[in-house]
């Protein structure tokens, strides 16, 4: 299984797929080392380097839906934990016993990517783009040019 960048994996929201992007490069990477040699030390690192960047994503996430309030944070918020934790063990697999990292394990990690951001993620970024409930509650509550 090989991973590119296209425009089925755009949210439309350029935050998120800016970040997006930079996550698929990392998986691309994994994929390239772990085929050179299973779970080797360059193996390792990338999914040190992929589990940071999750991390820090998710939470760029979860504080968008906060300002936005967002409806299905909770929902959201699961998926990215659970992918959390097993980002997590296969990095501890990696370490203890390299040469388990297989196509299949980071195939796994790949389709959770995708299923993740071709549905909960561009189901946030279609809620911001049709503008929320707090988006639409200031453009009703802010009327422009209000006389004093
Ligand atoms: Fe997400
Ligand atoms: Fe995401």
């Amino acid at each position: 299984m090989w991973i590119e960048w296209d425009e089925t994996l755009s949210v439309g929201h350029e935050a998120m797929d800016r970040e997006h992007r930079a996550m698929v490069t990392v998986i691309r990477r994994l994929f390239e080392e772990n085929g050179k040699q299973p779970g080797s030390p360059a193996v390792q690192r990338l999914l040190d380097e992929l589990l940071a960047e999750t991390r820090a994503h998710f939470a760029s996430e979860e504080a968008l839906m906060r300002e936005v309030g967002y409806t299905d944070t909770e929902e959201h918020r699961d998926e990215h934990a659970a992918l959390l934790t097993e980002l997590q063990v296969v990095l501890e697999r990696a370490r203890k016993s390299p040469e388990s990292i297989t196509i299949d394990t980071l195939s796994f990690i790949t389709t959770w990517f995708t299923d993740h951001v071709r549905v909960a993620d561009l189901a946030l970024a279609q809620f911001i783009e049709d503008g929320g409930p707090v988006i639409r509650s200031r453009a009703f509550s802010e009327p422009s040019g209000a006389s004093a």
